[in-house]
């Protein structure tokens, strides 16, 4: 595989294959990623080709669509999609663009319809995709639509688990459930907060950053960071609570596991020193919360049993299902996805999740909770998007070190949260995916 990369910085030799970019020696303990991935237009056209085309990604959850003739609109994996709940409860994804000319068919991000009117001709389509309306129906033949090619076209894959609704534009995909491998546990320990299920609130956060989106990625379940990059977040929880969580000074905290097919966890159980609005109560949520809390506990311990309770109520867990979607389930629940726009550029949508039919002190609690941390504005994020883009800053000082190390405790047989495990399990699969050979019959 030689000459594949034609990028305006020249700095992969024309002899490199896609293998030479990651440097994974188990015997040496170290593994290494060349920085030419974070920065490179051909690597993204690629990546474009062979994992966003061909992998299940992360549409919307099903309480945005909350009733039938509901519908989302979103940018998923460079694509204008629209998911719709047909008449009959079904979800339905169609790429939105109509039929006749290609003007987008919806400009709103979420709401409730009967019917699309592309707003350049005015031809209708229902919720279904179906072509119902043309206007001028007599100037084109009887037998125009018959076929129903001129229906809205439908995303070629769609499925749901636990309300996460997935789409994938490679007919051919794996099923869903396949694809998600050892990660559906996981989604079950966050869809099994609520009693009665679990909605998004309040809307989509949309933002940007001028960095690679496998930076995101790798940020999301990063336990290494906390310390010196959220330092200001521990202060902040030091004034309000008295103390800060102390981080053991040897970074050998909560657990990492490869959860197949790219995906990862980083969890702790039990010992989550910075609070769960939901249900482990930490003094920054003050006394008049602690009943509740505690009730909510309780509850939860007596509907999933002690075991799975015990991981549901007191685990935290940053899961990151390849390759971009992450939920970060460690104090309030949040859900991200992000896509690149360049290779420096990425957009960032995130949601909050919680569980339905919370008392109002519960969500006030939690989204409070949702805002000050992983909010664009919280204590969280702007750091962690700072030091992302002094990362691809980095990478473009082209002709420094060309190589990111990604090898801790890689000789460890259990690996910590604060290893880079989870990094290595997602690079492992990029690689992979990759280094295969296109196929026909994907939506391009
Ligand atoms: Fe939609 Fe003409 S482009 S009706
Ligand atoms: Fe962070």
């Amino acid at each position: 595989m030689s000459n594949f990369f034609q990028s305006p910085i020249a700095t992969i030799p024309s002899d490199t294959t896609l293998a030479d970019l990651i440097v994974d020696n188990g015997e040496r303990g170290q593994f290494k990623v060349h920085r030419s991935v974070f920065r490179d237009d051909g690597i993204l056209a690629l990546e474009r080709d062979r994992i966003f085309d061909r992998c299940w990604l992360y549409m919307g959850h099903a309480s945005e669509l909350p009733a039938a003739q509901s519908f989302v609109r979103r940018m998923v994996g460079g694509r204008d999609v629209l998911l719709t709940r047909t008449k009959t409860n079904e979800f339905k994804a169609f790429f939105n663009s109509c039929s006749h000319r290609g003007a987008q068919v919806c400009r709103e991000a979420a709401g409730r319809k009967s019917a699309f009117q592309c707003p350049y001709h005015g031809w209708v389509y229902d919720s279904d995709g179906r072509l119902v309306n043309v206007p001028g129906r007599d100037a084109v033949p009887e037998s125009f639509n018959d076929d129903g090619s001129m229906n809205l076209k439908g995303v070629p894959r769609l499925d749901a688990f636990r309300d996460f609704i997935f789409i994938c534009f490679d007919s051919e995909v794996t099923s869903l459930s396949d694809y998600l491998a050892d990660a559906k546990p996981y989604l079950e320990y966050v869809a099994d907060q609520g009693a009665q299920g679990m909605e998004i609130v309040g809307g989509t956060q949309e933002y940007s950053s001028p960095a690679n989106w496998k930076l995101l990625q790798e940020n999301s379940a990063d336990g290494y960071h906390g310390a010196t990059t959220h330092a200001s977040y521990l202060d902040y929880l030091k004034t309000r609570d008295g103390a800060a969580p102390q981080f053991d000074p040897a970074l050998t905290f909560g657990n990492v596991r490869d959860l197949g097919n790219g995906h990862a966890v980083a969890e702790s159980v039990g010992n989550m020193p910075w609070g769960r609005p939901y249900a482990r109560w930490v003094p920054g949520f003050g006394e008049d919360a602690r009943a509740e809390i505690e009730q909510i506990e309780r509850e939860t311990l007596e509907r999933l049993g002690a075991e799975r309770g015990e991981v549901v109520t007191r685990g935290d867990r940053n899961l990151l299902i390849f390759p971009n979607l992450v939920i970060n389930d460690i104090m309030a629940i949040t859900i991200r996805t992000f896509y690149p726009i360049a290779p420096g550029r990425i957009d960032i949508n995130a949601w909050a999740l919680a569980p339905r039919a919370e008392s109002a002190a519960s969500r006030d609690r939690r989204l409070k909770n949702y805002l000050e941390f992983l909010g664009p504005a919280g204590f969280a994020t702007p750091d962690d998007v700072e030091m992302l883009e002094m990362c691809q800053r980095g990478y473009e000082n082209v002709g420094g070190n060309e190589w990111n190390d990604l090898s801790r405790g890689m000789l460890r047989d259990k690996p910590f949260k604060s290893d880079e495990l989870q990094m290595r399990v997602f690079w492992r699969r990029w690689r992979e995916l990759m280094s295969r050979t296109p196929r026909e019959g994907v939506a391009r």
